[in-house]
């Protein structure tokens, strides 16, 4: 997209999104406006290994904004960050179109991952004010993502997840119930297949070794036969 083109795609995108915005040229003044300009070009660069110039356009950013994109992140169109001081995006996040954030939102690593390890964000998710999302997996499409949560492991699509650390509250517009909303003992099929072939396969361990035992007891009576029979001769 030229540059033109891409002023104009951003102008769209923040009257389209910010209800308290009054005309085209207050759009000058976001920080967001500000920043993606920075960004698109820096992206540019680093995609042409101009690494260090990359990021000294990304740091003017930082210092403008206070919003700190990593000019190595993928972003698609129609991004839009409401606010935005204290916004940290990492290097290898990916974001789909049409994706919303707050302020004080990080999409960052844990520390504990190599090459890819910020998120994946899908299409038209919203992430609310001050959430960190941290580690390399992927938020689903059109999920919401609510205001001071931490999200360490994936989200399925059209989902809405809160508190710390992040757990579903309501898919497709409907509220979890409860008990599915602890994701760490969701019902795990493949592991509880597994589970039923080890029980059993021990069962039938234990059979074949009965088995084994009678049929040495047998050899034992058999030969103890024998060797009366022969003593009878
Ligand atoms: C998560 C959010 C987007 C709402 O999404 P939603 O799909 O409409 O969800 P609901 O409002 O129906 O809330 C679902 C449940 O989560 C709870 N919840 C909502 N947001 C929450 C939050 N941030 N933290 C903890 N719980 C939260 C609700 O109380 C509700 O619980 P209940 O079912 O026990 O009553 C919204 O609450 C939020 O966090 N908005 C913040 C937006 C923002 O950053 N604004 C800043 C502007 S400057």
């Amino acid at each position: 997209m030229g540059f033109i083109k891409r002023v104009r795609e951003e102008i769209r995108v923040i009257r389209e999104r910010d209800p308290a915005i009054h005309s085209s040229m207050e759009v000058f003044l976001y920080p967001s406006f500000r920043v993606m300009l920075h960004y698109r070009i820096a992206h540019r660069l680093y995609q042409g290994g101009h690494y260090f110039l990359a990021r000294w356009i990304s740091q003017r950013g930082v210092r403008r904004t206070g919003i700190e994109i990593h000019p190595g992140a993928e972003i698609g169109d129609g991004f839009f960050i409401d606010h935005g001081n204290g916004v940290i995006i990492g290097e290898t996040t990916i974001i789909g179109n049409n994706v919303t954030l707050y302020q004080g939102v990080t999409l960052g690593g844990t520390g504990k991952e190599h090459g890819k390890r910020h998120p994946t964000i899908e299409d038209n998710v919203m992430i609310s004010a001050g959430a960190k999302i941290l580690g390399s997996f992927t938020i689903g499409a059109n999920s919401k993502i609510g205001a001071g949560s931490v999200v360490l492991k994936a989200v399925p699509p059209n989902s809405t997840v809160v508190g710390v650390p992040g757990r579903v509250v309501k898919r497709h517009n409907t509220v979890c119930p409860r008990e599915t909303m602890d994701h760490d003992n969701l019902p795990d099929p493949v592991r509880e297949d597994i589970q039923n072939l080890q029980e059993a396969n021990s069962v039938l361990i234990s059979r074949l070794l009965e088995t084994e035992n009678q049929i040495r007891q047998l050899r034992r009576e058999l030969d103890q036969e024998k060797a009366e029979k022969r003593e009878n001769r």
